[in-house]
């Protein structure tokens, strides 16, 4: 018998190609969905409850009968601090204590954050015993998230995947560097990220399968995850950039003012339309730091798993799709 998954954030960036990972792998799917409008897709083992997380009148018989659950809902933009502990921090327990009534359930994978652990030294990525110290308040809203989570009593397993960013298909956070390249603009910027990890979507969800199907992820872990390489440079990325959109670039530096200055003015332009903006301060309290990078050795020695998109070719891929879908 396939074993069924509860999984919220399904209409997310990350869920939704979770979402089809999962079914191609044999897995019988329900999906939290929190916009009335979702209709998804129409697949045999895929059922839609709809609800909130933070009211689970109308999700929570389901969990009677799920094997697994995946928490991918979150918020990586919101515009104070409380908002991100309700949705990141007091959604994730108020998920995880209703999971804790049911024995059926065997593992509860929670998305977090490489930002709940903090930036890296540079020339230094990060394990997984190093001591957290995040830096904005949404790390700071998962780190209390995950703390909170190992230290509940469950028949189940804990299982916390810190991604770094995350790119891929459909994923409008990660765009504006490819318009940046396909305008001929190469950032330098020498006020803050030149040093992180990062992960393709398809990477992270193959991942994800692997750690729901390892015999050998039998107790409460955290682990970081990447595309192989711990450490990508802005350097290479628009050196990449160049190749795939057969584009040279010219440098553009950014003085660390206007930078914030932007964060600090798109969450104002924010806040005075009453909607939430991709580009916060709290946005920029992550990119003003010099390294994000992390090893991801503790889970790849666990897995037998090997990256499909080392970042040349999930750059291509991504690239791909933006034109053939208009967004670029
Ligand atoms: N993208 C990255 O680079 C990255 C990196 C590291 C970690 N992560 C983490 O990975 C997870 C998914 O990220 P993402 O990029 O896929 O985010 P996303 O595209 O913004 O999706 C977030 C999902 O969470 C759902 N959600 C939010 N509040 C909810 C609530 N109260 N009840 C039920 N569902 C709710 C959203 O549904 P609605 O849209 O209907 O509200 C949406 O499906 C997040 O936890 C994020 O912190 C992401």
């Amino acid at each position: 018998m396939t074993e069924h998954i509860f999984l919220t954030g399904g209409t997310g960036f990350i869920g939704r190609h979770l979402t089809d990972v999962l079914l191609k792998n044999g897995f019988t799917v329900t999906l939290l969905v929190h916009k009335k409008t979702y209709q998804g897709a129409d697949h045999p083992n895929l059922n839609i409850v709809h609800g909130d997380i933070r009211h689970p009148s109308p999700w929570k018989h389901i969990l009677s009968n799920a094997d697994i659950v995946i928490h991918a809902a979150g918020s990586v933009s919101e515009m104070n601090f409380y908002r991100y502990i309700s949705i990141n921090t007091e959604a994730t327990m108020i998920l995880a204590r209703e999971c804790s009534l049911h024995d059926n359930i065997r593992q509860f994978i929670f998305i977090s954050s490489l930002s709940a652990a903090g930036p890296s030294e540079p020339g230094n990525p990060i394990r997984e015993f190093y001591p957290a110290d995040p830096v904005s308040e949404y790390g700071k809203s998962k780190l209390m998230a995950e703390g909170r989570l190992l230290n509940l009593a469950t028949p189940f397993s804990k299982i916390i995947i810190r991604p770094p960013a995350v790119y891929g298909p459909c994923d409008n956070a990660f765009l504006p560097v490819f318009k940046m390249a396909v305008n001929r603009i190469r950032l330098v910027y020498n006020h803050g990220i030149s040093e992180f990890s990062l992960i393709h979507v398809m990477d992270l969800c193959n991942i994800i399968v692997q750690v729901i199907l390892s015999p050998r992820l039998k107790q409460d872990e955290i682990f970081f995850v990447n595309d192989g390489e711990p450490m990508h440079t802005l350097e290479e990325l628009f050196d990449l950039m160049e190749k795939i959109t057969q584009r040279k670039t010219i440098p553009v530096q950014v003085h660390r003012l206007l930078f914030g200055g932007v964060f600090y003015l798109a969450e104002l332009s924010g806040t005075v339309m009453g909607k939430t903006h991709l580009l916060t301060v709290d946005k920029y309290r992550e990119l003003k730091q010099k390294a994000w990078t992390c090893h991801s050795y503790k889970l790849m020695d666990l897995l037998d798993y090997k990256i499909n998109y080392p970042l040349e070719i999930g750059l291509r891929d991504t690239y791909t799709w933006y034109r053939k879908h208009h967004w670029l």
